[in-house]
């Protein structure tokens, strides 16, 4: 079965191919970084303009990448939520007409699953059960995964996704926009031990996180160090961001350490924007590995929104024979 994919949830506009949910004929991701690089974050209204000039050239550049034509294609699966709902609607719609001009069966994507499910992009995938963790730039949530649609939280943020704290910090210091992937080259050369930001436990058992102490804790780092006129020198940068990465990425692998030893399960999956993270990838296999624990992470053009992804969801439940109505509608909120 080859499945059409679509992605608009946020700021990527993305269309993939995906043969049988697992190979990739063509994932073709356009970025919006340029258009939202000066505000430092990104402008919902600019987004789904974008995604409306993007979408007819994207969706023809996958399926002219994976050599098919519209009527060698057996469904259509676009995102349906969380995200921004601008921006999904104009995946949504486009999906929607696709589908009711071509009688194409389609389904409904929620981003948060794709994210989760994108591990099955790889040559050596999880078995069920596993714990997974998405960390991206709206969400850090854990899940029990018992199967495709088979999702039980154990917990989530409180305050601010891992990715937004990311992009906050860096555009605190100026460093540019997204922050996640700056932030992540700028440490490697940093002392992560140079400062010591607080790790937020919330409570023995906790599976909660909460970042907005830590990123108030770098704001006041940052007013009690006033910059000079030249700003900060180049390695107290390094230092600051690399000792911020340290602390989330110990608080992410902590939790999901605890997570999989509540369930009592060998198996962890990383999943989101924040996946694509080098410390954050190192560390959670290292402390796994002392607990004989396997840690499974996508690539990480995986990590980061893809529809290569919503292919993997899409062909799960297109084969079940679900199918979404055409009054589908975009939730920005659509829960897991
Ligand atoms: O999954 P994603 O592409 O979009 C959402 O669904 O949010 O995640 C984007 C987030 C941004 O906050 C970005 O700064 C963060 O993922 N990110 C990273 C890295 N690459 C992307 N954060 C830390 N280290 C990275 N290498
Ligand atoms: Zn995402």
């Amino acid at each position: 079965m080859r499945v059409l994919a679509i992605e608009t949830s946020c700021d990527d506009t993305g269309a993939a191919v995906v043969l049988d949910g697992r190979k990739i004929l063509s994932n073709v991701v356009s970025s919006q970084i340029p258009i939202h690089q000066k505000y430092g974050g990104v402008v919902p209204e600019l987004a789904s303009r974008r995604h409306i000039e993007s979408i007819v050239p994207i969706v023809a550049e996958a399926l002219e990448t994976a050599k098919v034509t519209l009527r060698e294609i057996d469904g259509i699966a676009v995102t349906q939520g969380p995200g921004l709902v601008g921006s999904l609607l104009v995946g949504l719609s486009f999906a929607k007409s696709l589908s009711f001009a071509t009688g194409l069966p389609l389904v409904g994507v929620n981003h948060v699953e794709a994210h989760l499910c994108a591990i099955f992009l790889e040559e050596k995938p999880p078995r069920f059960p596993f714990v997974g963790l998405v960390v991206s730039g709206g969400h850090t949530s854990l899940f029990r995964v018992d199967g495709f649609g088979k999702y039980k939280r154990l917990g989530q943020t409180r305050d601010d996704a891992a990715g937004e704290a990311f992009d906050k910090v860096a555009k605190l210091l100026g460093l540019g926009y997204p922050g996640g992937p700056i932030i992540d080259e700028l440490s490697r050369a940093g002392n992560s031990k140079a400062i010591r930001f607080p790790r937020a436990s919330l409570g023995k058992d906790s599976l909660d996180f909460s970042f907005s102490g830590l990123k108030t804790a770098v704001v006041n780092y940052v007013k009690s160090h006033p910059q000079p006129m030249e700003g900060y020198p180049e390695n107290l940068i390094r230092d600051i961001v690399s000792s911020f990465q340290e602390a989330v990425v110990e608080v992410l692998v902590r939790k999901t350490l605890r997570a999989a030893q509540h369930q009592g399960f060998k198996r962890i999956v990383l999943s989101g924007g924040v996946a694509a993270n080098r410390r954050l990838r190192e560390r959670m296999k290292e402390e796994a590995s002392e607990e004989k624990i396997k840690v499974y992470i996508p690539s990480p053009s995986f990590c980061t929104d893809n529809a290569a992804m919503v292919g993997v969801v899409g062909y799960e439940y297109l084969k079940r024979g679900i199918r979404s109505p055409l009054s589908l509608n975009a939730f920005s909120n659509l829960p897991l």
